[in-house]
């Protein structure tokens, strides 16, 4: 159980036993899905443990809270130094830090602008998302589940109502023996997973869908498209259809939870020769070396926790996705 992994939770300023860390079950957000929140790592660095793009992961809850009207009383600073105090609380390495910007009142009015807002930071083990092996490729099945479109939910903000959506794409690719689903936006163009987003890789050149097919504006995304890049790698964002995935060379996710997973199969069709491929490859090479602070050219993207231990272990080498990947 989750809350027997983390010791404590951050919660609006205490530092609560995780077994204690309750809301109201007539709370607002519990009711009507009205939250926001993030997914971020910490992960062993030789330098300490280090929380990858922690800026951008709080610029983008604000982002999230303020399309959702939930006026957080933190500034960005006062969230980073709760994101520092809950990983320091738990001392768990690598780490999946969820902060969750919520109304925990008992209120069932809908139209709820005056109900405490409140955040808290929980600190969980970090496990891979699409499963341990994902880096070796995952299946994915086409959703019947299409994204919700920005007119209808502002999709770029990372609310909890939106995994509604996620959800019941997921569970119908886990309950057809597939590890993910990809959801198309509402015009059939390809959106992104159900915690992901995509790539497509064709000619060399790597493609993902833009903010026109209402995305969450991955921030691994951008990671993957500034490396790509600095790799001489073509990066492509435009609108893309279900051929193109179908005959891409190679696909891949993004995302937090699943870092870097090539994909080996997309509803019953094989991608390449099934295997992850070279463009894949380099980038994941790339990345694991950049979140295991091994590449210096990115150091700004790791933020250093202040009063974690600097005996943290020395990171081991990650397996990479096959054997002889560019180095
Ligand atoms: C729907 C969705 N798309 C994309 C992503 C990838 O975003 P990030 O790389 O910032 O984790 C996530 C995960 O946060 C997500 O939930």
């Amino acid at each position: 159980m989750l809350a027997t992994q983390a010791k404590k939770v951050w919660m609006d300023g205490n530092l609560v036993d995780a077994a204690d860390a309750h809301i109201h079950v007539l709370s607002h957000t519990f009711h009507y899905g009205v939250g926001v929140f993030e997914g971020i790592r910490c992960y062993p660095t030789a330098t300490g443990p280090a929380i990858f793009r922690l800026d951008e992961h709080v610029q983008r809850l604000l982002t999230s809270a303020r399309l959702y009207k939930l006026p957080l009383p933190y500034d960005a600073g006062e969230i980073v130094s709760a994101i520092e105090s809950a990983q320091n609380a738990n001392g768990i390495l690598p780490s999946y830090i969820r902060p969750i910007v919520y109304r925990g009142e008992a209120s069932l009015g809908v139209k709820n602008l005056k109900g405490k807002v409140s955040l808290a930071v929980a600190v969980i083990p970090a496990r891979k998302y699409l499963g341990e092996h994902s880096e070796d490729g995952v299946r994915a099945k086409i959703s019947p589940f299409r994204k919700p479109h920005s007119d209808m939910i502002p999709t770029f903000a990372k609310a909890d109502g939106n995994y509604i959506n996620s959800y019941l794409a997921g569970v119908d690719a886990a309950q057809d023996g597939y590890e993910e689903a990809i959801l198309l936006d509402q015009n059939g163009y390809l959106a992104e997973g159900t915690g992901e987003n995509l790539f497509l890789v064709r000619d060399g050149t790597l493609y993902t869908p833009g903010l026109e097919s209402d995305i969450l504006l991955g921030i691994t995304r951008d990671s993957v498209m500034e490396i790509a890049r600095d790799l001489g790698i073509p990066v492509v964002p435009k609108l893309l259809s279900v051929n193109e995935l179908l005959t891409a060379d190679e696909v891949f996710f993004t995302g937090t939870y699943a870092e870097i997973a090539p994909v080996s199969e997309v509803s019953h069709y094989a991608v390449g020769n099934g295997k992850p491929g070279p463009v894949t490859r380099k980038v994941m090479e790339v990345f694991y070396r950049v979140i295991a602070g091994r590449e210096p050219k990115y150091a700004r993207w790791l933020h250093l926790v202040p009063g974690a231990e600097r005996t943290a272990p020395i990171p081991t080498p990650r397996r990479t996705a096959s054997k002889g990947a560019a180095a």
